[in-house]
C-alpha cells in the first residue's frame, strides 16, 4: 500500500487494467461462510484508511467507524440476543449469525452535521464508505459483506453500539477469509436503465 499522499500532491490519472477487472469479477461474500484470520491491525488500519477516502461534499467527514472484533462483536451479539429475546423475538434472535460467524464487523455510522450540505449527500457519503470498505477489502484478498439487518434500525441495539442522537447505521461491513468463493448473481442490464435526457 502507498502511505498516503500529502495534501495537494499531484496524483495523475492512469488507466488501470487490473483495477477493471477486479472490479468486473469483484463479488461480496455470503457473510456465515467468512471465517479467520480477519485483517491483521495494520490491514484494518489500512482498510479503514482507503474506506475514508470517498467523495464527500464540504469535507464535513458525516461518518465514523465502530469495530467490533473477536471476543468484543460477541458481547455486542450478546446484548442483540438479549435485546431480541427479552421481547420474546426468537425470529430476530435467530438472525445474528451474519454477525456472529465473521471474524471482523466494520460498522460504519452516518453522522450527519448541521451545514450547508444537504443532509441526503452526507448519508450518500456513508454509503459510499461502505461501499469503498467492501472493495478495499476483497481487494486485499478477504471476503465482504455489507449488511444492515434489524439491529440498524433498533433503537435498543443502536444505544447498545453507541450511537449518539442523530446518527444511524449505514451499514455492518463484515470482513473475513471465505470458506468458499462467493457465486455470480443476477445481475441488471445497464441498457434497461439508461435512458438519454433529450430536449
Ligand atoms: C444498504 C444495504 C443493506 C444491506 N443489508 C443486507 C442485510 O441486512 N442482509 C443481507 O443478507 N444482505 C444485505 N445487503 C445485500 C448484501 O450486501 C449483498 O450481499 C450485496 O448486495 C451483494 O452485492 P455484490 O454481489 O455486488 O457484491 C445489503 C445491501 C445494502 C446496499
Amino acid at each position: 500500500m502507498p502511505p498516503p499522499p500529502s495534501f495537494g500532491a499531484a496524483l495523475p490519472i492512469k488507466a488501470s487494467p487490473e483495477v477493471l477487472r477486479f472490479l468486473a469479477l469483484r463479488r461480496s461474500t455470503s457473510a456465515v461462510t467468512l471465517t479467520e484470520p480477519a485483517p491483521e491491525p495494520n490491514q484494518l488500519a489500512d482498510l479503514l484508511r482507503l474506506a475514508a477516502r470517498v467523495p464527500d461534499h464540504g469535507k464535513l467527514t458525516p461518518w465514523r467507524f465502530i469495530v467490533l472484533l473477536g471476543a468484543d462483536k460477541a458481547a455486542f451479539a450478546a446484548r442483540l440476543e438479549a435485546i431480541s429475546s427479552g421481547r420474546g423475538d426468537i425470529l430476530q434472535t435467530g438472525k445474528l449469525a451474519k454477525l456472529k460467524t465473521p471474524p471482523l464487523a466494520v460498522a460504519v455510522i452516518s453522522t450527519p452535521k448541521v451545514a450547508a450540505i444537504p443532509e441526503w449527500e452526507q448519508v450518500l457519503s456513508a454509503g459510499a464508505v461502505c461501499s469503498a470498505l467492501v472493495q478495499a477489502a476483497i481487494a486485499m484478498g478477504f471476503g465482504a459483506n455489507w449488511i444492515t439487518d434489524w439491529y440498524s434500525y433498533d433503537s435498543q441495539a443502536t444505544t447498545a453500539l453507541g450511537l449518539e442522537t442523530g446518527e444511524r447505521v449505514a451499514g455492518f461491513v463484515l470482513i473475513g477469509t471465505p470458506r468458499e468463493p462467493p457465486l455470480e448473481r443476477e445481475r441488471p442490464s445497464p441498457p434497461d436503465l439508461v435512458t438519454y435526457w433529450k430536449p
